[in-house]
């Protein structure tokens, strides 16, 4: 699968309301989303069958597009019924499903009012976001140069494609430097997350994480905090500054399709996966399983 590109993959895509095959589901070249980034996605997961909080993630896709200035023509209850009949229809199980909003090409230009808000929603097999080998010793991660920027800024509460600019730019720095990810810190010089993740760390037993003022407060970053709170352990939201991860234990990212990921090192700071990461990686491979009626 992995050499296919990505719009040669088999099966259908709903678009605009409609289940197109999915070498249709096009777009013409004047399209604003694509000139000026006025677009907004969600990154899922179905596990056995069902997609693990899609109505959070749908809801979130409505409030990315709210951020931005725009509506989307689909109600949550529209675009929820629309990811299930489409898992369906692609006859998988256990996949990766990604909504996404954007303004279309009734003109062109910055201002762009009366533009049509279009939907589409694809599904494909996604196994691991990170090698699985890699995955289990922990991930290396470098130190990104471009930081989270300040919310008056970018409208950094909305998951828009504007903002993952700096997120390509900083994994692919990365990855040229043999790092499968890149930590980055936020306009303050505070630890803030990952290219497509949240940041977990552990001292002393307990968890920390940076509070999420200008990133993603991820669906998987808060179901993995009430794991740990059902398990005993302390949480802490607070500023983490850089040089603190020195005294730090474990690390450990989280997010939809990187679920928990151990982390060894981050920069010239070492971490080995331990005790807490392996229980929560466990605990959030049981907690994504699908909830079968008692009667089963
Ligand atoms: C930049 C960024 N931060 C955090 C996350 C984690 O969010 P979630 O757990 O809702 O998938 C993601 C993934 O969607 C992301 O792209």
């Amino acid at each position: 699968m992995a050499s296919v590109p990505f719009d040669q993959l088999d099966g259908y895509i709903w678009m605009n309301g409609e289940f197109v095959k999915w070498g249709d589901a096009k777009i013409h070249v004047l399209t604003h989303g694509l000139h000026y980034a006025s677009a907004v996605f969600e990154g899922e997961r179905a596990y056995g069958g069902e997609i693990f909080k899609l109505t959070e993630h749908t809801e979130r896709l409505h409030e990315s597009a709210r951020i931005l200035g725009f509506t989307i023509p689909y109600s949550v209850a529209e675009i929820e019924d629309a990811s299930r009949e489409l898992l369906k229809k692609q006859g998988f199980t256990d996949a990766y499903v990604r909504p996404i909003a954007w303004r279309g090409s009734d003109s062109m230009g910055v201002s762009a009012q009366a533009n049509r808000i279009n939907v589409a929603i694809a599904i494909w097999q996604w196994p691991s976001y990170f090698d699985p080998e890699q995955r289990l010793k922990g991930i290396r991660l470098d130190i990104a140069e471009y930081c989270r920027p300040d919310p008056r800024t970018a409208p950094s509460k909305s998951k828009a494609a504007g903002l993952y600019m700096i997120c390509t730019l900083s994994k692919h720095a990365a990855e040229a430097k043999g790092y499968a990810d890149a930590m980055m810190l936020d306009w303050r010089g505070q630890v803030a997350e990952a290219t497509g993740a949240n940041i977990f760390f552990v001292k002393e037993g307990k968890l920390l994480t940076p509070t999420p003022d200008c990133f993603l407060d991820g669906i998987t970053r808060r179901t993995v905090i009430g794991l740990a709170k059902r398990r005993g352990i302390e949480v802490i939201e607070r500023a983490i500054m850089p040089e603190e991860l020195e005294g730090f234990e474990e690390a450990f990212l989280c997010g939809t399709a990187a679920e928990v990921t151990p982390v060894a090192e981050i920069g010239k700071y070492t971490f080995t996966p331990g005790q807490i990461t392996k229980t929560l990686m466990d605990d959030y491979t049981a907690e994504v399983q699908p909830k079968r009626a008692a009667a089963e």
